[in-house]
């Protein structure tokens, strides 16, 4: 199957981004992992990282027209702000987890609200990049059980 997994604004600046609060690995360590991960399963796993909105809604409505499985994706500050990329998703009807490396729950009070959980298959934070792995294995699971 093929899973997307995309990543919002600043998290090209992971490792040396608040590192106390979004550890030392960089985004690419994450993406190349995840890509190992996915290969040995034998699944095809594409990644993209954008600071412009429209960027990410495009490429939500391209997994769409390439028939993309399942799409993994850390909005990062448009979790709390967009209703235009969550529209997309939703647009899209691929399944998606929402991931955030923090926990978003024990911070300020304006994390708490995500456009994006209402309508996830499921979400996972504050567990650091492990967030992204846990996230991987949840979609492959049900991938293989949809076959
Ligand atoms: C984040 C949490 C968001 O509140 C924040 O704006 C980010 C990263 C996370 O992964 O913990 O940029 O999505």
């Amino acid at each position: 199957a093929t899973i997307l997994v995309l990543h919002g604004p600043n998290l090209n600046m992971l490792g040396t981004r608040e590192p106390s609060l979004y550890g030392n690995e960089t985004l690419s360590d994450i993406d190349d992992r995840l890509h190992e991960t996915a290969t040995a399963a034998g699944h095809h796993l594409m990644h993209l990282q954008s600071n412009a909105e429209y960027e990410l809604i495009d490429r939500v409505h391209e997994a769409r027209r390439e028939g993309v499985d399942f799409i993994l994706i850390n909005p990062a500050a448009w979790t709390h702000t967009s209703v235009a990329l969550r529209d997309a998703l939703l647009a899209t009807d691929i399944p998606f987890i929402e991931v955030h490396l923090s926990n978003v729950h024990a911070r300020e009070p304006f994390r708490h609200h995500s456009y994006f959980s209402d309508v996830a298959a499921g979400v996972i934070c504050g567990l650091g990049s492990q967030s992204y792995d846990l996230a991987l294995q949840a979609a492959m699971t049900r991938l293989n059980d949809s076959r």
